[in-house]
């Protein structure tokens, strides 16, 4: 089974196009969270009806996704709309089915294609493979209230990296996540939150008891950022992860760690 694991997008387009075009021939993509930008000019309605389109796109192409929400996906000062901003017809009923859940990520869980927030499904591929993914939301305290744990192989999607560990930064990371791994330990555990930093070893492995837990460091929404964002490609039948990154001067590099 071949993933692609990623984060942190933060309403950068490019990249949402190239998901489109490299996305659908993996068995799961999944995204850890901040696919929005709160601090975006045009305003929070606009990602809502693109996310919304891009996302019918990617099934519309075959892919399988998971996504879980992130700081930037929660509701934050940030205005609705822009003064001057026409919405059409057909995003005004866009938005309507919005406004029947409590999160917009559940409005995108349209069928199977797509597991979001407080999701559990099994992910099969034709050669018979079989994953367990989950998604647990972000919480604004920082609590992590999930509890449920699955046996192997299973796949948890969290923002926050599990705190203490390298994944994280100094203050970016989640202790009860960390303790919940080192409890029930998920075989893979995907992040994201603490981005690629020149100030940092930029570590995208770390293992925690059974759990391999990933960052793909995305990177920094500052500045120019080059077309392709940084990713994590797991291979669970050649027992392989490949972070596939950027450096901040744009030189494309990867490096490959065993997941057995
Ligand atoms: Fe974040």
């Amino acid at each position: 089974m071949k993933l692609l694991l990623t984060s942190d997008f933060h309403f950068h387009r490019p990249w949402y196009d190239w998901l489109l075009d490299h996305g659908p021939q993996y068995d799961l993509v999944a995204i850890a969270g901040d696919l929005m930008e709160m601090h975006y000019p045009g305003g929070v309605v606009p990602q809502l009806i693109y996310l919304h389109t891009w996302v019918r796109a990617m099934l519309k192409r075959g892919a399988v996704l998971a996504i879980c929400s992130g700081n930037h996906d929660l509701p934050s000062t940030a205005p609705m709309v822009v003064p001057h901003l026409g919405i059409d017809k057909e995003s005004v009923s866009l938005l309507e089915e919005y406004a029947k859940h409590d999160h917009w990520l559940q409005a995108l869980r349209r069928n199977h294609q797509i597991t979001v927030d407080q999701d559990h499904r099994i992910i099969r591929t034709n050669s018979g493979e079989s994953l367990m993914v989950s998604c647990a939301p972000y919480r604004a305290d920082g609590q992590f209230l999930f509890r449920e744990h699955f046996p192997p192989p299973w796949l948890l999607l969290h923002h926050e990296p599990p705190g203490g560990t390298t994944l994280a930064g100094l203050n970016t990371g989640n202790q009860a996540l960390a303790e919940f791994v080192r409890k029930t330990p998920p075989k893979y555990v995907l992040s994201g939150h603490t981005h690629f930093s020149e100030m940092s070893d930029n570590a995208f492995h770390e293992r925690i008891c059974k759990a391999h837990c990933f960052n793909c460091r995305q990177y920094p929404t500052a500045g120019i950022r080059p077309p392709a964002p940084n990713v994590i490609i797991l291979d669970t039948s050649a027992g392989t992860a490949t972070w596939r990154f950027c450096t901040p001067d744009g030189t494309p590099q990867q490096t490959t760690v065993e997941v057995d």
